[in-house]
């Protein structure tokens, strides 16, 4: 019996790839693959987007691009939070890999950086106050970088705080203060990660940036991932190893938190929180055994959580629970957990087997 399994599907992500494509179309795709693909596997996630054509790929630092070159992409990489010192910045010349500068202390190590040329971003902060120069330095910056020899500037890029709520009025005020920063200023720039695709369509600019999107994910508040016709790339499943049935006012597992309000199966499935699943999942987490919802009951423990089978009556051991993907939405899952999908996906620990379909 194969303990927890991650599926991930290269076709769902081709799909969420043309979605993409579909609500911005002719602009320029940067998949952000960070934090090994959003825990999907960097090299299996970009390798496939690349063969349907995305233009390239947004990852956190050197390291992860270098992972992506050794897996064999060739495509450009940018690194969207890489602190670009001289040993950096030669290991980039080497490999091709475009950084993003957002620190004064880059722009002097650009300076005396004398390797291949490297296309290099600058980052404006349009309001969200996380990375970037202030918006209002952008000409005084251009022409800073411009005066570098063995730099190009390739293009100007700022991030959404807020962009997940449609109402927000943030969002209209980052987008006015890129535009008005860049005036008079002719390049490429980039703005939208996967909900500017989605709901902000004055955020698409000349290169997108989706992430959470392209693994079938909603980013918005409003919207769910059917209502937008993205897939599951990841499905998580577990077996059901062990189930009893238990009279009224049984206590569930460590702490006794739950106690059966009747006479009830209780399956056990082999999954914990030393596989990533969240241990501060609460009694009422959604987990699907065939067509039925068996709500998690009791404590997360390490190798194993607990549901109500009455809904699942005959599920018998062996039987494989979906965590979330296919017929168990992530967010449905995360929304009942307290956290996001990009968490729950970059949580699993190196004990899920992950099978490539
Ligand atoms: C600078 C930047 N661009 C794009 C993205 C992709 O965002 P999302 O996964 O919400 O599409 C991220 C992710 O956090 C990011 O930090």
């Amino acid at each position: 019996m194969e303990r927890a399994v991650a599926t991930i599907d290269r076709a769902a992500l081709v799909h969420n790839l043309a979605r993409v494509w579909d609500l911005a179309p002719a602009r320029e795709v940067f998949a952000a693959v960070k934090a090994d693909g959003y825990g999907h596997g960097a090299g299996v996630v970009a390798t496939a987007l690349a063969e349907a054509g995305c233009d390239g790929f947004a990852v956190s630092s050197l390291d992860e691009a270098l992972q992506l070159r050794w897996a064999g992409i060739t495509r450009p990489i940018m690194t969207l939070s890489q602190p670009l010192t001289a040993d950096v910045l030669a290991a980039m010349g080497e490999h091709g890999i475009t950084p993003v500068i957002f620190e004064r202390a880059h722009l002097a190590a650009l300076a005396d950086y004398r390797g291949p040329e490297l296309a290099a971003w600058l980052k404006l902060d349009s309001g969200m106050h996380r990375l970037g120069f202030p918006a209002y330095e952008a000409r005084a910056l251009t022409a800073d970088i411009k005066a570098m020899t063995q730099v190009r500037l390739a293009g100007c890029m700022t991030h959404l705080g807020c962009a997940d709520d449609p109402r927000d009025p943030l969002t209209h005020h980052q987008l006015a203060c890129f535009d008005e920063a860049l005036t008079g200023l002719d390049m490429p720039r980039s703005i939208a990660n996967s909900a500017g695709v989605i709901a902000w369509p004055a955020s698409h600019a000349d290169r997108l940036r989706p992430g959470i999107m392209l693994y079938g994910s909603s980013p918005m508040t409003d919207r769910t991932s059917a209502d937008l016709d993205l897939a599951p790339v990841m499905h998580l499943s577990a077996p059901l190893i062990s189930r009893r049935d238990l009279g009224a006012g049984e206590p569930i597992g460590y702490g006794a938190t739950w106690l059966t309000p009747e006479p009830m199966p209780i399956g056990v499935i082999g999954i914990g929180y030393g596989d990533g699943y969240p241990r501060h999942a609460p009694s009422g987490t959604p987990v699907a055994i065939g067509d039925a919802i068996v709500p998690l009951v009791g404590r997360v423990s390490m190798d194993m959580i607990t549901v109500d089978l009455r809904a699942a009556p005959h599920a018998a051991i062996g039987d494989r629970a979906t965590l979330w993907g296919r017929g168990l939405p992530v967010d449905d899952v995360a929304q009942a957990a307290g956290t996001i999908a990009y968490e729950l996906f970059c949580r699993l620990t190196p004990r899920v087997r992950f099978d490539v379909l």
